[in-house]
């Protein structure tokens, strides 16, 4: 469910006409609206109510715009972050530092003294020599890193290959059948805590039985901690609900949360989750031009301004996105490929796709692209990245400057030589 929608043919934005927007920030853009983020936040945080005590640390990775964070913290959101970078804006926005869990295979020693230093929840911690180096770091700063171990439950989430992350083949986390093993190792080192587990299978899943396999089994290696002694405080979840692109039927938070919580049940733990895509996935479309309507032998091809560089999604993981015309008046249909301006085959927001006929200079929306939209857009082809805007009700605020080109040039230099 999200707030953009046709009223008189025309597509809005909350009340915000798109071709408004469009006219005062030209395109492409994206654009979010802000009641739609506060819904699914809210749906997803009452979901575990007052029945399970909880913490949502948003996966900033799927949005990172200082806005959005800001809206979602405010709402009582705490931060799941992968990077230095991401934790530089989670705390920008006033995000607490208890609120924030750091996962990832690759952390620098910069960024856990960073972390360290900002006294973050814990750290999710993927190997034995990831682990080894942060209690030096932590050593070294007189402090105890809090961690809890990355567990990888062999459980395949039926999804797109490149984000299924709980299979044994994967870089991620510490097979579980050595899990055990290695919290007891843990308890030699001495400038590291064990607070908690934590466990991400993947994104863009479906369907509610990989989740619950994977919690049955850390939630087993849990209750053998506690008869070893070692006590699980956090017991994070990971995130991965998957959204409505196209014609999934993803469980809703609360049939989710249902459907999981009896693996979790008696614990007595804090559920720590970490949804992004669920989130800002529907809450978010890039707006784009048609330049040109090219009509081939073989196909026909509406060429638009916004590119992979944009919203790399169809490109990378063929992902389906709905494209919608902003006008809507009764037209003819026509199926084409909506294609970019770079310079690569591989450059496509749809393919084959049957839409309503559209002309030169008309506006089209590409949906469901708020999560890992702009966050994974780049400046291929020098290409500034587009402007980020949003809308409440009747208002709306441009969230981030369209760059220029000398944003594209300003931390290069030509040696003299
Ligand atoms: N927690 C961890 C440790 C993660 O790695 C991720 C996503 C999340 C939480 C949030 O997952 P979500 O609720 O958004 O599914 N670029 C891909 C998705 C990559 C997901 C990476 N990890 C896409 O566009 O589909």
């Amino acid at each position: 469910m999200n707030y953009f929608h046709y009223i008189n043919d025309e597509l809005y934005a909350e009340e915000v006409p798109i071709r408004k927007i469009a006219s005062q920030v030209g395109t492409p853009f994206y654009v979010y609206s802000y009641q739609t983020l506060q819904r699914h936040f809210t749906a997803f945080d009452s979901a575990f109510g007052e029945k399970f005590d909880h913490l949502i640390c948003f996966a900033v990775k799927a949005n990172s715009n200082l806005a959005i964070l800001n809206l979602l913290g405010r709402l009582g959101a705490g931060a799941d972050i992968v990077s230095g970078g991401e934790l530089f804006r989670a705390l920008k926005v006033g995000i607490l530092p208890e609120k924030i869990v750091y996962a990832g295979v690759g952390k620098t020693c910069r960024e856990m003294e960073y972390a360290l230093q900002s006294g973050i929840l814990m750290f999710n911690v993927e190997s034995w020599p990831e682990l080894e180096l942060l209690n030096r770091v932590a050593g070294e700063m007189n402090k105890k890193a809090s961690i809890a171990l990355r567990v990888n439950p062999d459980i395949s989430a039926d999804t797109h290959p490149y984000i299924t992350t709980g299979l044994r083949q994967e870089k991620f986390g510490i097979d579980i059948h050595r899990a055990l093993e290695e919290y007891k190792r843990i308890q030699s080192l001495e400038h590291v805590k064990i607070v908690g587990a934590h466990v991400h299978i993947g994104s863009q899943i479906t369907k509610v039985t990989p989740f619950i396999d994977s919690l049955q089994k850390v939630a087993t290696l849990i209750q053998k901690l506690r008869e070893e002694k070692i006590q699980i405080n956090y017991l994070d979840i990971g995130g991965g609900l998957g959204i409505t692109y196209r014609n999934e039927e993803p469980p809703s938070p609360k049939e989710f949360v249902e459907a999981i919580s009896s693996t979790f049940k008696g614990l007595e733990v804090t559920i720590i989750s970490e949804p992004g895509r669920v989130i800002v996935g529907n809450a978010g479309a890039l707006i784009s031009k048609v330049l040109y309507v090219k009509r081939k032998d073989e196909k026909n091809f509406l060429i638009v301004d916004a590119g992979m560089n944009d919203l790399m999604r169809p490109s990378l993981y063929k992902a389906y996105h709905e494209i919608l015309p902003v006008r809507q008046e009764n037209r003819s249909t026509m199926v084409a490929d909506i294609v970019g301006p770079i310079c690569e085959s591989g450059d496509f927001l749809a393919r084959g796709r049957e839409l309503p006929e559209v002309f030169s200079g008309e506006l089209i929306a590409t949906m469901s692209a708020g999560a890992y939209g702009f966050s994974m857009s780049s400046n291929y082809n020098s290409r500034p990245r587009v402007p980020e805007v949003l809308v409440k009700k009747d208002q709306f605020r441009v969230i981030r400057q369209r760059e220029t080109y000398d944003d594209l040039i300003h931390t290069e230099m030509v040696p003299d030589w």
